[in-house]
């Protein structure tokens, strides 16, 4: 991963991923001067309806709630966020692998929601997944030339012969070995079971890929190799990845833009080397505050969060973050930030935006601090 690689983080306006500045300054989906997106989340909402505690009714767990989010060709938003935050149910509503309670997906400008079975099918192809274990999504029984063709067949593209060369084809491209193809998945380690998983994602020549944690529960060097091989097939193939991962060092490599998620709301969107070096939503602050650095000569203060994350079963009032929140004010119990753009840099916080001594910049140093690990 080169800094000179097409695929370095950067922050583009003519890009059709770069964030636009919103006249209205709330989350609404903004209009764009550049070429339309590949896919567009417009309001995206999951709430899931659980079975309530003894004469407790029914319950909702609000898992996703307004999520708008513009994917371009060759661009990868990075999603991050603590576990249970909503970035799986995420990936798989852009997919529309889950039907969303509000909101919706286009692709290409359509939205998929008014397209018929046959033709949602049809646009699928474009849409793949890699998930976190590539073990328990691959099909045990299956040989791998199988697991990587089978779309091939499915979707009528090709069979026989000519399937099985475009299968060996892949899987060369992907670093495995023709006599894999003859090989079952438990006789691969992981890095090479995610290969397969990438082969198979790859086999109907998607332009959109949710990568679903897919290094998380690799090794960090196998990481690195897999990490390198998505962004060269992004360079390759002009693909759009949604690159979902709690560690904030791997979506830093990968990404164009970084979204941070706290209990289904994106709370601060920004281009990655913004997010990286000016952070501005206290929990992103607290996030990279906990990340070491390779070089140990980060001097950021670490931010110790108090408490565990709140359940999307009962989210708090106003800002959902304000139970943790080192700077929490009184307003931020009673009343919900908006996504605000100041730049093309999104940030749901009241203490950061017009009208605040830290409009456009930092928020105040945290309260709560331990010491920078030496
Ligand atoms: N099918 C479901 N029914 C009910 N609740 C669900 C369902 N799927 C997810 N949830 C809940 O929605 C919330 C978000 O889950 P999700 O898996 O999207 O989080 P995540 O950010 O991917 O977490 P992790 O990092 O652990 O993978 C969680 O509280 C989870 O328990
Ligand atoms: S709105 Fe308030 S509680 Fe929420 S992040 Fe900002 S300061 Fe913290
Ligand atoms: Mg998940």
């Amino acid at each position: 991963m080169s800094a000179g690689s097409t695929n370095a983080p950067m922050a583009s306006a003519g890009s059709t991923n770069a964030p636009m500045a919103s006249a209205g300054g709330t989350n609404a989906p903004m209009a764009s001067a550049a070429a339309s997106p590949l896919l567009r989340a417009v309001g995206l909402t999951k709430t899931f309806r659980v079975a309530g505690r003894l004469f407790g009714g029914d319950r909702s767990v609000h898992a996703v709630t307004d999520v708008n989010l513009e994917f371009g060709a060759g661009r990868t938003i990075g999603i991050v966020g603590e576990s249970g935050c909503g970035k799986s149910t995420l990936g798989r509503l852009l997919l529309r692998l889950l039907l969303p309670t509000a909101g919706r997906v286009e692709f290409d400008g359509t939205d998929l929601a008014t397209l018929s079975p046959r033709d949602l099918r049809a646009a699928r192809r474009h849409m793949q997944i890699v998930f976190q274990d590539p073990y328990a999504s691959l099909n045990p029984r299956m040989k791998i030339g199988r697991i990587v063709g089978e779309g091939l067949e499915v979707h009528g593209v090709a069979s026989g012969k000519a399937a099985r060369e475009q299968v060996l084809e892949l899987m060369a491209r992907v670093g495995l070995t023709a006599d894999a193809y003859d090989r079952y998945p438990h006789e691969f380690s992981g890095g090479q079971r995610q290969r397969v998983g990438i082969a198979r994602a790859l086999a109907l020549s998607p332009r959109f890929i949710v990568a679903d944690e897919p290094v998380s529960a690799l090794d960090v060097s196998i990481g690195a190799q897999i990490l390198n091989l998505l962004l060269e097939l992004q360079d390759e193939r002009g693909l759009a990845y949604a690159f979902i991962s709690h560690d904030l060092r791997v979506v830093e490599h990968v990404s164009h833009q970084v979204a941070v998620m706290y209990l289904g709301r994106i709370v601060e969107l920004a281009p990655a080397r913004e997010i990286y070096t000016g952070a501005r939503h206290p929990y992103t602050q607290a996030l990279l505050s906990a990340v070491p650095t390779v070089d140990g000569k980060d001097r950021r203060q670490r931010v110790v969060l108090g408490g565990d994350v709140p359940s999307p079963l009962d989210p708090p009032s106003g800002c959902a973050f304000h139970p943790r929140c080192p700077i929490a004010v009184a307003r931020c119990r009673v009343e919900a930030p908006q996504l605000v753009s100041d730049g093309g840099h999104r940030t749901a916080c009241h203490l950061v935006g017009d009208g605040n001594p830290s409009a456009g910049g930092d928020v105040p140093p945290p309260v709560r601090h331990d010491p920078a690990p030496a």
